[in-house]
């Protein structure tokens, strides 16, 4: 599996890739935003085209750039610009488009499809990101989009919201245990005569987590051979990062805090402890 780092922030992507773990970038408006307010409050001056030249350059792998458009046409003209301006730096620019940008269900819904479209079919290559549902996923693969990303996290956020469920951004959504209590509350109606039509869902429209909208969009690709790679994206914790992992996903692209916490584990440390301690003045002799 592919790691790419989530971060618009270059100390992150430089300390990470110093480790040797890093594939590639990911960016979005968002991250760029976090980015530049923490320059800021350094009273540091932002030139973003220098900014973003330098992200180019530190990794050999794909950096994710988004537009800010709406219409396709303005995407297809920004995605133009971003790789024009960057791809020359180090050959890895990739143009993140949502693969939707309606704001509500009257504005118009394939403006992002058209996008990935007409760059693909011009050889630039797409992200088609904040795919929320496998058939989204479907959709950009169809237009052509080398990457997708669908939003683990976001996901997980919208169902347990919807369902009025306590959690902490980072906490990991246990969707096993939401299957058992969906299986529970079928149950229950059937013991008490009811004909069970629709099941009280701990899902969205048969998702139930984001780790569970990747598996669904593997299964898709894989029966289609479809050449896109799955990004899984919005990852808040290292669990989710071994179960997409298993699944055999492509890529992960995680926030830098989630990399830590991958290679960090408590017995690790105090084990690191007792083996310092045990070293014998025999042994240390080797090292002089
Ligand atoms: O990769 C997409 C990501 O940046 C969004 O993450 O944690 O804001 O949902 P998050």
């Amino acid at each position: 599996m592919k790691i790419f780092i989530d971060t618009a922030d270059i100390d992150e992507i430089e300390e990470a890739y110093s480790w040797g773990i890093l594939d590639g970038i990911t960016t979005n408006p968002s991250l760029i935003k976090k980015a530049v307010e923490k320059l800021k409050n350094k009273g540091k001056k932002v030139d973003m085209e220098e900014y973003i030249k330098k992200i180019c350059s530190i990794v050999e792998g794909p950096v994710s750039l988004e537009v800010r458009g709406i219409k396709a046409e303005e995407m297809v003209r920004e995605g133009n610009i971003l790789y024009e301006k960057f791809n020359d730096i180090n050959d890895n620019i990739v143009i993140k488009i949502p693969v939707n940008t309606a704001f509500n269900e009257n504005d118009e819904q394939f403006e992002g499809i058209k996008a990935i479209k007409e760059l693909e079919e011009t050889g630039i290559p797409t992200n088609a990101t904040l795919i929320m549902a496998p058939e989204q996923a479907l959709l950009a693969a169809k237009a052509g989009a080398s990457y997708v990303s669908p939003f683990l996290g976001r996901v997980d956020d919208y169902i347990r919201s919807v369902k009025g469920i306590e959690y902490s951004k980072m906490d990991y959504w246990d969707f096993d245990a939401s299957i058992l209590m969906e299986n529970k509350e079928r149950e229950k109606k059937a013991e008490n005569g009811y004909k069970v039509v629709s099941s009280v869902s701990y899902s969205d429209n048969g998702i139930y987590s984001g780790v569970h909208l990747v598996e669904s969009i593997i299964r898709i690709f894989d029966s289609y051979s479809y050449d896109t790679e799955i990004i899984a994206a919005s990852v808040r914790n290292a669990r989710q990062v071994r179960l997409v992992a298993e699944m055999g996903v492509d890529i992960a692209t995680i926030p830098f805090t989630v990399i830590k916490e991958m290679v960090s584990h408590y017995k690790t440390m105090e084990g690191m402890k007792k083996f310092t301690q045990d070293v014998v003045e025999e042994y240390s002799k080797l090292f002089e």
